[in-house]
């Protein structure tokens, strides 16, 4: 973009709109992904849970008290009663009637026309939903390296590992905040089944990126709230740059 091309080295940064462009839009709605759209993201990052029913949904904390007018567990709730809620009012009145949206939805609006991250949110809440991701991926022939831009990404390891073995031409992402993770003995034991090492960026350094590089992994970093975190990143030459607000990135936008 622009803006890596005027810092960096000519490497083109791509730009992740965080639960779609959350700065603009209540997060992780169609209100939120079709602004990242607008404001020509690379990629939408969406969190994904399951119903107590097994619908693949998309919200960010495990409870839906925050974002939605209702209250309770995403996992003890149906798909009907997650769909009855407003996910759009507690941003402004203006998004009042936005749904929480379904996996499917997602993929079937914005494949081909968007990348989409896909951040499997506390995996270990909902055994076997990495089998689930997996079919949904698989039915719309997105498994396979053709341009369309699917990551997949976790702070939970092991769940990255079963996704790695599931759909092994995946991307796939590991998360943390931990500088534990960095040293060079653990991130040769993620370059194992991961291709991304996304840490947020108060752990990111020059040092950082380039050892990741020189082991052929890439790097995306979050969140980004503000322009002096986006122009930080932009000097560390990282990969990819994860944030509420894309223009913070790219001032075309
Ligand atoms: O994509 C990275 C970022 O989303 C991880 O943190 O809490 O916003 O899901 P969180
Ligand atoms: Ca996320």
């Amino acid at each position: 973009t622009f803006a890596a091309e005027s810092i960096g080295d000519l490497r083109k940064v791509d730009i992740v709109a965080h639960r779609g462009a959350a700065g603009y839009a209540p997060e992780n709605t169609i209100a939120a992904f079709d602004k990242a759209v607008e404001m020509k993201a690379d990629y939408i990052e969406i969190d994904v849970q399951r119903s107590k029913d097994g619908e693949l949904v998309i919200i960010h904390d495990t409870s839906v008290n925050r974002t939605t007018d209702g209250t309770g567990k995403v996992g003890d709730l149906t798909f009907t009663e997650l769909r009855s809620l407003d996910a759009g009012s507690w941003k402004g009145e203006q998004f009042k009637g936005e749904k929480i949206p379904t996996f499917a939805e997602i993929l079937d609006r914005y494949h081909g026309k968007v990348g989409i991250l896909i951040e499997l949110k506390a995996p270990e809440l909902y055994p076997g939903i990495e089998e689930s991701i997996a079919q949904e991926l698989t039915a719309r022939n997105l498994d396979v390296p053709q341009n369309e831009k699917i990551i997949i990404q976790s702070f939970n390891f092991e769940s990255m590992k079963i996704m790695n073995e599931l759909l092994p031409k995946v991307p796939i992402g590991v998360l943390t905040s931990s500088k534990l993770h960095t040293t060079p003995e653990a991130l040769q034991e993620f370059s194992t089944y991961a291709d991304y090492f996304n840490p947020s960026y108060g752990i990111v350094t020059k040092d950082l990126v380039d050892q990741v590089h020189s082991i052929g992994m890439k790097i995306s970093s979050w969140t980004v709230r503000s322009q002096e975190a986006a122009d930080f990143l932009l000097e560390m030459d990282v990969d990819a740059i994860i944030t509420d607000y894309p223009d913070y990135v790219d001032p075309r936008n």
